[in-house]
């Protein structure tokens, strides 16, 4: 007991914009990732396959000792944050109320936009999440504008980000395509709904000038900070995947700027299978 082993997963590489900050925030932290390349993306999924991925990744995540779970996924925030954290038995951090609550805290306009894929922006979660933030907001001074959120899906971003493609012509016109109502929209603060986005920050950058950029990753690592896990002077991390373990060290490698070394393929043996067995 102790050890500070934090687990973080996602779909694929997403999640290293997340594992990235507790890399350098929190680095006495050892980490234990854990990229679904196999099912990758998820957006495309339907929401009864999404949980049952989930489960057994962090069912995975607990039998080899993780004293937490970071969902640094925003899908599996969106779908299976309440299911998971009834049945887990160590803290698990979600992404996207923290995030929602910052993005109403953070509008002045009162327009927020959330670009993700398909499967969150239908999934309405961060507009559940944000109507609390609402309440308290209109609280000691009215606001005269309730922050509201515009999604939209971007079916195209992930796949490009799991190529290595973050600033290549193919992800102009995809960016151009899905933040342009925004900007017509004259959103002022955008959530990055999807952990992957963020290596399209210079791009996104440049096409909302003037706009808030909202990265969840950054409140879930406070989130993480809070719980107060002690950690070890030289943490060795564990970089996983369900398939293509190659093209995740390189392609991870390159858009994290560290080098990912050692990553291992394994493959989890479904939750709901191996209860009923
Ligand atoms: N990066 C994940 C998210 O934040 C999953 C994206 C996907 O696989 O569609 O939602």
């Amino acid at each position: 007991m102790g050890s500070g082993l934090t687990g973080v997963f996602d779909s694929g590489l997403g999640g290293l914009t997340v594992a990235g900050r507790i890399l350098s925030e929190l680095p006495e932290l050892p980490l234990l990732y854990f990229g679904d390349t196999a099912h990758c993306p998820y957006g495309n999924r339907t929401a009864d396959e999404v949980c049952a991925l989930i489960d057994s990744i962090v069912a995975y995540l607990v039998g080899e000792g993780v004293e937490a779970v970071v969902m640094a996924c925003n899908t599996s925030s969106a779908l299976a944050y309440a299911r998971v954290t009834s049945w887990c038995p160590v803290p698990v951090i979600g992404i996207i109320e923290p995030a929602a609550r910052a993005a109403g805290a953070l509008t002045r306009n009162g327009k927020i936009g959330l670009i993700a894929n398909p499967l969150t922006a239908r999934s309405g979660a961060y507009e559940r999440a944000l109507a609390p933030a609402v309440v308290e907001l209109r609280r000691p001074e009215p606001r005269e504008l309730e922050p509201r959120i515009f999604p939209v899906g971007c079916p195209k971003l992930v796949p490009l980000v799991e190529a290595g493609q973050v600033n290549t012509s193919e992800a102009r016109e995809a960016l151009e395509e899905y933040l342009g109502p925004l900007r017509e929209e004259g959103v002022d603060t955008l959530i990055l709904g999807c952990t992957h986005y963020p290596f399209f920050c210079p791009l996104i950058r440049e096409f909302m000038p003037g706009v808030t950029i909202v990265d969840p990753a950054e409140y879930a690592l406070e989130e993480l900070r809070k719980l107060g896990l002690k950690g070890v002077d030289l943490p060795v991390h564990r970089f996983e995947v369900s398939a293509n373990p190659a093209e995740f060290e390189k392609t991870g490698t390159r858009l994290l700027g560290r080098r990912l070394s050692g990553v291992r393929q394994v493959e989890l043996i479904s939750r709901r299978a191996s209860a009923a067995s």
